[in-house]
């Protein structure tokens, strides 16, 4: 099963998603946790290359290639040869976010990058797609507050960017209802914990 985690800046994906990994070890459940961009040493130096905060002159459809380029050699040495062995795989952030941040914030048009996506990917797409839902000026008020979390070239976009990122992201949860599940995260940290925990026991019972 492949399970990907997206949302706006500073909603919390991250450190839920480490609290439901360990519910799921618990269970028995083997799991793989990756991100994007990157997951792999080749991604990994594409990544660098993306959110260097010194390529301001970086063209958006370049931005959204290498986010493409990045995603495939993620794909191949990773996300795929783990879940053919039966492995759960969940990824920070996946081809939702190109479609939001490329295509909807960036205005590069949702249908142009999810067409360049299905050709990286051959059509992949996540068996599940949790929302952390969050207004990012809550999200970007808790990275200025956060020492430890390293402000990358998007997270320097104006608060219009970070407001259309949502919109599209909301918007493709109704697109993609089938794979997405809308989490708020708003709420607190140990009921998020358990909306996101019981969203994956749900589509494992699904799948199972
Ligand atoms: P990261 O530091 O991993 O941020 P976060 O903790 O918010 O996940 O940086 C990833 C950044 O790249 C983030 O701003 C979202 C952006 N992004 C895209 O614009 N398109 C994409 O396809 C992906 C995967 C990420």
């Amino acid at each position: 099963m492949f399970v990907t985690i997206e949302g706006t800046e500073g909603s919390g994906k991250s450190s839920v998603v480490a609290e439901v990994v360990k519910l799921l070890e618990k269970d028995g459940e083997i799991i793989v946790r990756t991100r994007e961009p990157g997951g792999t040493p080749i991604a990994e130096e594409i990544r660098n290359v993306i959110l260097d905060k010194k390529n301001t002159a970086m063209d958006s459809m370049t931005e959204a290639l290498l986010y493409a380029a990045s995603r495939r050699q993620h794909l191949v040495e990773k996300v795929w040869p783990l879940s053919k062995e039966g492995k759960i795989v969940i990824s920070d952030r996946f081809l939702d976010s190109s479609l939001a941040y490329q295509g909807g914030a960036r205005g590069l048009g949702i249908d142009k990058i999810l067409a360049l996506n299905q050709y990286a990917t051959d059509g992949f797409y996540p068996d599940l797609t949790l929302l952390f839902d969050l207004d990012p000026r809550i999200g970007l008020a808790r990275i200025a507050a956060n020492n430890n979390r390293e402000v990358n070239r998007l997270d320097l976009e104006k608060i219009e960017f970070h407001d259309q990122v949502r919109q599209t992201f909301l918007d493709l949860a109704k697109r993609f209802s089938d794979r997405y599940v809308v989490l708020d995260a708003s709420k607190p940290f140990e009921e998020v914990v358990q909306d996101a925990y019981k969203a994956i026991k749900d589509k494992l019972a699904k799948c199972k």
